[in-house]
């Protein structure tokens, strides 16, 4: 093999490689609102953000394995627990003891944030991840 043809097969492969690049790019980009399904967030999806923000439930809990690792993953959680075990857990308070050394605090959330909540983690547990974060149990 020559110099030139050398180079000309080193040009051809990379504008090869980058078409297909560019090709995977765009189909994934194109595919995010239908995994994220963001055109299914209602106002009470929203708050239910919100209410998670404000309290900084983050501080324990992930969502889709980001946050803090002391308290269980929480964007898989009704699928997991149900939702009126949901409801039980943000209604009641931390003194009744469930969980052996680990405690949820008490917010005392309205029943609007209550229903926002979990509003907001059926949303989550809606999202298309490929099954990320994997190996969660309850
Ligand atoms: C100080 C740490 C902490 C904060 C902040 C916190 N949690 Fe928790 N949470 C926990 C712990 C610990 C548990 C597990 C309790 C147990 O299993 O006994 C838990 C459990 C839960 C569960 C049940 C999960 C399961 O799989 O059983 C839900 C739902 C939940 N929390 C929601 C929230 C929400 C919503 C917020 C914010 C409003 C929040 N948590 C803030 C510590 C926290």
């Amino acid at each position: 093999m020559n110099k030139a043809s050398a180079r000309n097969m080193f040009i051809g492969a990379t504008v090869i490689v980058s078409a297909i690049f560019l090709y995977m790019t765009v189909l994934s980009i194109k595919s995010f609102p239908a995994r994220a399904h963001t055109g299914k967030i209602t106002e009470e999806v929203a708050w239910g953000k919100k209410v998670w923000e404000k309290h900084a439930c983050i501080d324990c809990h992930t969502l889709l394995g980001e946050g803090a690792y002391y308290a269980p993953e929480l964007s898989n959680v009704i699928k997991r627990r149900g939702e009126d075990y949901v409801r039980v857990v943000l209604e009641t308070t931390a003194v009744q003891g469930w969980g052996a050394t680990r405690r949820m605090p008490q917010f005392d959330l309205s029943k609007k944030d209550i229903n926002s909540l979990v509003e907001f983690f059926k949303w989550m547990g809606k999202i298309e991840t490929s099954n990320w974060p994997p190996n969660i149990e309850g």
